[in-house]
């Protein structure tokens, strides 16, 4: 018997956009010979089964059922296509824990702690690997621009600290700036993290797990574009960066980078595909963890489907080895 898949996609931020692309590519290179796939998209509006003649169902959420030509659909699993909040968050994985369907992600306590970048960078310090130095900022007892200046050196980064796609986030090169920055940032999220920058070069890198073997997918260098002062949105959608994969960088460095990806995705306890960005710092020859992405973006465009097909794998294959990875979980 095909098993029911839910290829659940969209989300309440500005990262939905984001989140239908992912969903494209992965509905488009799910195994159809082996499953049905039911493209759900949860918005500001619903939760929404949309059948191919562009019928729009409401899925109930008591059992995250839909009906489709009559028929009750219930899902075996489910395939989580959406970025930022509820999918990437922990938020969608409780309920999917408390309904016992399995899903390819990490679960709700990895997502909620990767999701909040400053508790994620604590994590990783407490483990051993190399982060930033950073002020973390409440709304309900923000610090003044002077206090935090006081405390790091600059240039800093300025980032909302549960956002993504680089939404909300500024470089900030001297205490002046640092306040609008700050509010900037604000505006996106009620807590932000300021983090001082490092220098060196920038990798990133897709690990997953399958029949208990962690793999970690060929790294990629990125390289936002001479007019950006860092990977933003611009240079991250908008084709203004160059990513090579898989990057051209000594044994040496990659070495370091994979053995810190290996143990990051053992201490967080994740699950199905990440992606963790890493800052290779030369001056103390160490790789930086920047953040982990959990539901990683799965656009034509995007990193992790380039590294896999670096390695002359199908997306097909790829996809398969995650679903049957949930489904035995
Ligand atoms: N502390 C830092 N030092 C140097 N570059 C940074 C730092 N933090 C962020 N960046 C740059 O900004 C980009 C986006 O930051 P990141 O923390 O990965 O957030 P996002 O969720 O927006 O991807 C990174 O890819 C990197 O280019
Ligand atoms: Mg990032």
């Amino acid at each position: 018997m095909k098993k029911n898949i839910a290829l659940v996609t969209g989300g309440f931020s500005g990262e939905a956009v984001i989140s239908y692309r992912t969903a494209t590519t992965i509905a488009a290179n799910l195994d159809a010979s082996v499953y049905n796939v039911y493209k759900i998209d949860i918005n500001n509006e619903g939760w929404f089964y949309e059948t191919e003649s562009g019928q729009r169902t409401v899925v109930d959420k008591n059992d995250f059922s839909l009906i489709a030509d009559g028929k009750k659909i219930l899902f075996d699993a489910a395939f989580i296509a959406l970025h930022g909040t509820p999918g990437e968050d922990g938020k969608l994985q409780g309920y999917f824990d408390t309904l016992k369907i399995p899903y390819t992600s990490c679960d709700a306590a990895s997502s909620a702690i990767t999701f909040n970048k400053r508790y994620a960078v604590a994590v990783a310090k407490m483990a051993g690997i190399s982060v930033a130095r950073s002020v973390h900022l409440f709304s309900h007892s923000p610090l003044s621009a002077a206090e935090v200046a006081a405390t790091l050196k600059f240039p800093v980064f300025v980032k909302p600290n549960n956002g993504g796609s680089s939404i909300g986030m500024s470089k900030v090169d001297e205490a002046g700036a640092l306040q609008s920055a700050i509010d900037k940032a604000f505006a996106e999220d009620n807590q932000v993290l300021v983090e001082e920058m490092v220098q060196g070069r920038e990798f990133t890198v897709g690990v997953f797990r399958s029949k208990g073997e962690i793999t970690v997918l060929p790294l990629t260098e990125v390289r936002a574009h001479a007019d950006k002062a860092f990977f933003d949105f611009e240079a991250k959608y908008q084709g203004k960066s160059d990513e090579t994969t898989p990057a051209v960088v000594s044994e040496d460095i990659a070495d370091k980078i994979r053995v810190a990806a290996r143990k990051i995705y053992e201490v967080f306890n994740l699950r199905g595909v990440v992606r963790i960005d890493f800052i290779y710092e030369e001056e103390s020859a160490s790789p930086f963890m920047l953040e982990i992405n959990t539901i990683p973006g799965q656009s034509v465009a995007s990193i992790v489907p380039q590294q896999v097909q670096s390695l002359g794998w199908s997306l097909k294959d790829f996809y398969t080895k995650l679903v049957e990875e949930a489904l035995v979980s």
